[in-house]
C-alpha cells in the first residue's frame, strides 16, 4: 500500500512518470482507489465542486470520412442523413441559453455542404445573439486558413481528438486517406491561432496497446491542451469493427484520474460514451477527476440519427429533461453544475 501511495504521490507532484511506471499503473486495478482519491483532491483544489455544462448541437451527420469505428462513416448506407439549418441551430442555442448553458458546441460529421462562409455565418449569428457565451467547434480537419476564418467570426474553442497518437495504430483505425500526423498538425495550428484546444482519444479502441496509451499521454504533454475528451470506444454493428469489443469503464476511469493528475487545470468531460457503457458512468467519471458534462441540445427528431455507436443515451429526452436529469446526477456524485462559460483556469 505504501508503494502504491508513493507512486501516485509522485505522479501528482511531478506531473509525470516514466513509461515503465505508466505501464504498471495502467495494467492493474491496484492503483485505482489511490488515483481517484488524488485526482478528486486535485480537481477540488482547482475547480472546487464546479461542473461546467456544454450544450452539444449535433448539426449534421453527413460525413465524407470513413473511419472504421464510426457509425456515421460515409459507407454506412443505413444512416438517414440530416442537416440543421442556421435557424434551427440558433433556436437550439436560444433554448439552451434559457436553460443556463453558456457554451455551445457545434459538432458534426465532415460535411462540405457547410462551406467556410456558412460556418462563419452561423458562428457570427450565435455570437451576435449570445455575446456572453463561448462557441466551440468540432468539425474535423480543416486548413489553417479555415480555422482562422472561424476564429475571426467568433469561435473560441475547438475540439479535435487526436484519436490515437501512434501513426501505426491510427492506420488500423482509419483508411489511408487520413493520417495521424496531419490531424496532430491541425491541433498545433488551432493552438497557434488562439483557440482553447481540446484533444483526446478513445479508450479500448481495436488493436490499442498499453504502449499506444502511453504515446497518447506523451502527445498530450507536448500539446498541453485546455480540454481533453476521452471515452470508451463502443462498437457499432454497421461498421468494419462490428465484431470488436468495446472499451471498459475501469480503464476509462483510470485514465481520467491519470489525466487529472498530469493536467490539473484541464477541462475533462465525463462523456456520453461513458454514460452509455454504465448507468452511472458519468457520475463515476466526475468522481475520477472529470469536471465537464456535455448534454445534448440537438432537436429530439435527429438525436437517434447521430449514432456514432450503439445504445447512445439521452436520444429520447428534450433538452430541459436532460439538463434536469444531469443536475440530479451531478449532485448525487457530490458536485454542482454552474452557469458559466467555464473557461480553462491556467
Ligand atoms: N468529425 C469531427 C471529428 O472527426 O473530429 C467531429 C465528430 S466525430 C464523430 C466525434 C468523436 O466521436 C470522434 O473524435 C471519436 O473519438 C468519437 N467516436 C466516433 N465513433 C465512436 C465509437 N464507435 N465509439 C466511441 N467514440 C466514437
Ligand atoms: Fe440526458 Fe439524463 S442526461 S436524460
Amino acid at each position: 500500500a505504501n508503494e502504491i501511495n508513493a507512486l501516485v504521490d509522485r505522479l501528482r507532484e511531478q506531473r509525470n512518470l516514466s513509461d515503465a511506471e505508466f505501464k504498471t499503473i495502467l495494467e492493474t486495478d491496484a492503483y485505482d482507489a489511490a488515483l481517484q482519491k488524488a485526482a478528486d483532491e486535485v480537481r477540488r483544489t482547482h475547480y472546487g465542486t464546479d461542473v461546467y455544462v456544454r450544450g452539444l448541437i449535433e448539426f449534421t451527420n453527413y460525413c465524407k470520412n470513413n473511419c472504421y469505428y464510426c457509425g456515421i462513416r460515409r459507407d454506412n448506407r443505413n444512416v438517414t442523413r440530416y442537416r440543421l439549418t442556421k435557424e434551427e441551430i440558433l433556436s437550439c442555442c436560444a433554448e439552451g441559453y434559457d436553460l443556463g448553458f453558456r457554451t455551445f458546441v457545434l459538432q458534426g460529421g465532415e460535411d462540405p455542404f457547410y462551406t467556410d462562409d456558412l460556418i462563419c455565418e452561423i458562428v457570427a449569428a450565435i455570437h451576435a445573439q449570445h455575446p456572453d457565451c463561448a462557441i466551440t467547434l468540432s468539425i474535423g480537419e480543416k486548413s489553417r486558413e479555415s480555422y482562422r476564418k472561424y476564429f475571426d467570426a467568433g469561435a473560441n474553442r475547438y475540439l479535435l481528438r487526436h484519436e490515437t497518437a501512434d501513426p501505426e495504430h491510427y492506420g488500423k483505425l482509419h483508411p489511408n486517406e487520413l493520417s495521424a500526423l496531419h490531424r496532430q498538425a491541425c491541433l498545433f495550428d488551432l493552438k497557434d491561432i488562439g483557440y482553447q484546444v481540446g484533444s483526446g482519444f478513445m479508450v479500448g479502441s481495436p488493436y490499442q496497446t498499453t504502449e499506444n496509451l502511453i504515446s497518447d499521454l506523451r502527445f498530450l504533454q507536448k500539446l498541453q491542451p485546455d480540454m481533453i475528451g476521452i471515452g470508451p470506444y463502443i462498437t457499432h454493428a454497421q461498421t468494419p469493427f462490428a465484431n470488436e469489443k468495446s472499451g471498459s469503464l475501469e480503464l476509462t476511469l483510470r485514465l481520467l484520474s491519470i489525466l487529472r493528475l498530469l493536467f490539473p487545470y484541464a477541462l475533462l468531460p465525463s462523456t456520453t460514451a461513458l454514460g452509455t457503457i454504465h448507468p452511472q458512468g458519468r457520475e463515476l467519471g466526475l468522481k475520477a477527476g472529470g469536471n465537464v458534462v456535455m448534454p445534448n441540445l440537438s432537436p429530439v427528431r435527429v438525436r437517434k440519427l447521430y449514432e456514432l455507436y450503439e445504445n447512445k443515451i439521452c436520444t429520447g429526452e428534450e433538452a430541459a429533461q436532460c439538463r434536469g436529469c444531469l443536475e440530479q446526477r451531478v449532485k448525487s456524485a457530490g458536485y454542482e453544475i454552474v452557469t458559466a462559460r467555464g473557461d480553462v483556469k491556467r
